[in-house]
């Protein structure tokens, strides 16, 4: 029998890690394999679905960093390992990672959304052949809104060039400052035009560090950026996603930047 594609499947929740007090991770039992970047419906039946990256997979499970912000997450937040989620899915396009392939990689993070590229970053991090560097700014507004403590630390010990960052706040190894402040230390001259540069955070964040970039020299071109949207299909269908001709569900939620640059709020 074909798999209906939009069907949720009722899967259960393995795990609940909370990685800061509005956002847990929930690690839910299921063989589907998606690429990095993609995102999942995660629904509770009578209530509604919502969009989510997945943040991480293994052997028979997929994990998603939620923020508990409205009536679909926060009865998700009610839940308990051994209770069940809906899942539907994988969609969209996600990072372009072949692209990434022998080249200096440069990602850039803005709060959660180290989310949607840390199954990336995983791969590279395991993969140090896979391209030549990684670089890896990554801001939090606040010590309390770090989230992937464990993974950060590990990126740092291992072979990525990282600088972690609070807006405003001091802590002994971070510094202090938006991530755009940063943009000028990564060694661009040196890549000799051999990079590419992976942006995600809040709409504000994206849309000064595009700036930063093109400023520093960067060329559109090798700029990719993931996008939220409010959607309800996920499917192309709906047109809830839609921004003039783009389906954020379908052509994205990842794009390169010279389209992305028109969707940034
Ligand atoms: C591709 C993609 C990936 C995503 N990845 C993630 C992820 O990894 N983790 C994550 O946590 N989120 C992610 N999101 C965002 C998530 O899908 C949304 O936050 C989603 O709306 C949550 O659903 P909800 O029903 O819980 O919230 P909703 O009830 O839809 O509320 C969402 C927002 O709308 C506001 N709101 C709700 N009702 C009203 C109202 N009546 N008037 C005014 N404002 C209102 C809420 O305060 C909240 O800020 C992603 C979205 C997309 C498109
Ligand atoms: S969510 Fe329905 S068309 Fe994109």
């Amino acid at each position: 029998m074909m798999n209906n594609p939009v069907m949720p499947i009722p899967c259960e929740i393995l795990k609940i890690t909370h990685e800061s007090d509005l956002e847990w991770n929930f690690r839910v039992k299921t063989d589907v394999k998606p690429a990095p970047g993609q995102f999942m419906q995660l629904s509770i039946p009578m209530v509604g679905e919502a969009p989510i990256s997945v943040c991480g997979a293994g052997d028979g499970y997929l994990e998603f960093l939620i923020r508990s912000v409205g009536k679909v997450t926060n009865v998700i937040f009610e839940k308990k390992p051994g209770d069940t989620l809906f899942l539907r899915g994988p969609y969209g396009k996600g990072w372009p990672v072949e692209e990434l392939k022998d080249k200096h990689v440069v990602v850039i993070t803005g709060g959660t959304g180290l989310a949607p590229v840390r199954m990336m970053l995983d791969k590279l991090y395991e993969e140090p052949d896979y391209c030549k560097s990684v670089h890896l700014i990554s801001g939090f507004k606040n010590e309390e809104g770090i989230v992937f403590h464990d993974d950060l630390a590990k990126w740092e010990a291992g072979s990525f060039e990282t600088i972690y960052a609070l807006d405003r706040d001091e802590k002994e190894g971070w510094r202090t400052g938006l991530v755009t402040t940063f943009v000028k230390e990564i060694p661009w001259k040196e890549f000799d035009g051999n990079y590419a540069v992976v942006v995600v955070g809040p709409p504000p964040m994206m849309k000064f560090t595009g700036l930063e970039l093109v400023k520093n020299g960067v060329e559109e071109e090798k700029i990719w950026m993931s996008f939220e949207r409010k959607m309800s299909c996920a499917v192309g269908k709906c047109g809830h996603c839609r921004i003039d001709e783009v389906y954020v569900c379908l052509d994205g939620p990842v794009f390169n930047y010279t389209k992305a640059k028109y969707l940034v709020d």
